[in-house]
């Protein structure tokens, strides 16, 4: 694949088309989605549960970020390398500056962080300073204890206006890019065409710029029940290969997320 950058992305999202983005921990599975045609390769802090089976991701650290984000850089390929800042991380601009820098270093092209508009002065410093920021709004994992567990976001007028107010102000202060997680398909619909920044979503709908799942939930290897936004794609497929190449032609081409997917 050749080096996929925010401008390739940016036009994607003018041009209507959409791109794919999964998870990754490992340069083995990252060559796999970078061979797949997958756009963006998240180093998730999602590690924190399906790699070390904690039931959140409070626990990841930045040490343990820098290593797997080195791992996937080097098996990207040309694929984009979205690592995310764990929590706690960027609490304060300090903190945020010294740890953002190692996790470019560690070969990352974009950072995420959770959060709303309060978020907009540490992202603008970054952008500032040549780091692209994707802002991750909806229901923000990091935030599970205060949102009292992984529940939908947006659901009520009250909730939804201030998400796509969050979203506006993100970009104003220099986010590249926003993923939407577990929001109403209608909400992400109206928020996606409100920025002009790419917007990912992960049970938000069909209507987002581009879709994300965890690898392993979307190879079926989670354990637990899976959320309703979650497809298997390795039921069917003959290798890991094909699965991951199904994902990436399935988002691409509109068929996933479908309407049994989706939250209202
Ligand atoms: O950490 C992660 O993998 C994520 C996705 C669930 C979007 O943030």
């Amino acid at each position: 694949m050749k080096n996929i950058t925010l401008h390739h992305l940016s036009a994607l999202k003018r041009q209507g088309e959409k791109f794919a983005v999964l998870t990754a921990y490992d340069a083995c599975l990252a060559n796999r989605c970078s061979d797949a045609g997958v756009e963006v390769l998240l180093v998730g802090d999602s590690l924190g549960m399906v790699l070390q089976g904690n039931d959140s991701t409070l626990p990841v650290t930045v040490e343990e970020m820098v290593y797997h984000t080195r791992a996937v850089a080097r098996g990207a390929n040309g694929a984009m390398v979205m690592a995310d800042m764990p929590f706690m991380s960027y609490a304060t601009l300090d903190v945020a500056m010294d740890n953002a820098a190692r996790l470019m270093q560690a070969g990352a092209h974009i950072l995420k962080l959770e959060g709303g508009a309060w978020l907009a002065e540490t992202i603008t410093l970054l952008a500032e300073r040549g780091i692209p920021v994707c802002a991750h709004l909806g229901l923000t994992p990091q935030a599970v204890n205060k949102l009292g567990g992984y529940r939908i976001q947006g659901r009520d007028d009250e909730s939804a206006r201030q998400i796509l107010q969050d979203a506006k102000a993100l970009q104003d202060a220099g986010a590249s890019m926003l993923l939407l997680e577990c929001v109403p398909a209608k909400l992400a619909a109206q928020l996606t065409a409100a920025v002009d920044i790419p917007v990912v979503g992960i049970g938000a709908g069909s209507q987002t710029d581009a879709q994300v799942l965890v690898i392993h939930d979307m190879l079926g290897i989670s354990s637990g029940r899976q959320p309703r936004f979650v497809k298997n794609f390795m039921a069917g497929a003959g290798s890991i290969q094909e699965a991951i190449s199904a994902y990436a032609g399935a988002v691409k081409d509109g068929s996933f997320p479908a309407a049994e997917h989706e939250f209202e």
